[in-house]
């Protein structure tokens, strides 16, 4: 009886750690199952990219690329409507888990969506935190998009041709003329 246990044992541990291991290999080779890298903005950043948006309560914030919600939850908390789009539903799971626990579901939703294909229009402020590659076609996307007014502050990265407003380290303030 035990010798059979002990052999189930040497066989289902293989097998297990096998299947755990193509588990996540399968989720790390297909983009829309975990996104690209997700690094947070820290709280510094997150701070003095709602600092230099001027945000106001009552405006409509939007992050691409949502992460794990801090900026939706920050922005929510001062009194904007926050949306985020983010394509990594774990971090979807966890944002939306955040934003319950902190009683913000009336101010702030994150959708399990690419941000390519958010409707812009709406939103007073945009923020995003990307990647090199991503930049050109995202300038492209928000001067196509947004409306007159409109604020984007991008953490690290600069859009190509567009000029900045201001900027402060590594976060950078564009308007929508
Ligand atoms: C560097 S993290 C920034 C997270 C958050 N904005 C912050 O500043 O804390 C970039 C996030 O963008 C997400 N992402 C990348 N491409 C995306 C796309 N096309 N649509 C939605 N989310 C995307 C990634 O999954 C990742 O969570």
């Amino acid at each position: 009886m035990l010798l059979s246990w002990v052999i189930a044992g040497m066989i289902s541990l293989p097998v297990t750690a096998a299947y755990l291991w193509l588990g996540h290999w399968i989720m790390w080779k297909i983009p829309i199952l975990h996104g690209p890298v997700f690094i947070p903005s820290n709280d510094a950043s997150t701070d003095l990219m709602l600092k230099m948006a001027q945000l106001q309560e009552g405006e409509r914030l939007a992050d691409l690329g949502s992460g794990n919600g801090k900026i939706v939850i920050a922005a929510a908390q001062k009194g904007a409507l926050s949306d985020g789009f983010e394509n990594s539903p774990t971090l979807v799971y966890q944002s939306r888990k955040k934003i319950k626990n902190a009683g913000l579901t009336h101010q702030a939703r994150i959708y399990l969506k690419s941000f390519w294909s958010a409707d812009l229009s709406q939103y007073d402020v945009i923020t995003l935190y990307t990647s090199v590659a991503t930049m050109p076609k995202l300038e492209q996307k928000l001067l196509r998009e947004l409306k007159p007014g409109a604020r984007v502050v991008s953490n690290t990265f600069a859009f190509p041709h567009w000029p900045c407003e201001k900027q402060r380290g590594n976060i950078f303030l564009y308007l929508r003329k």
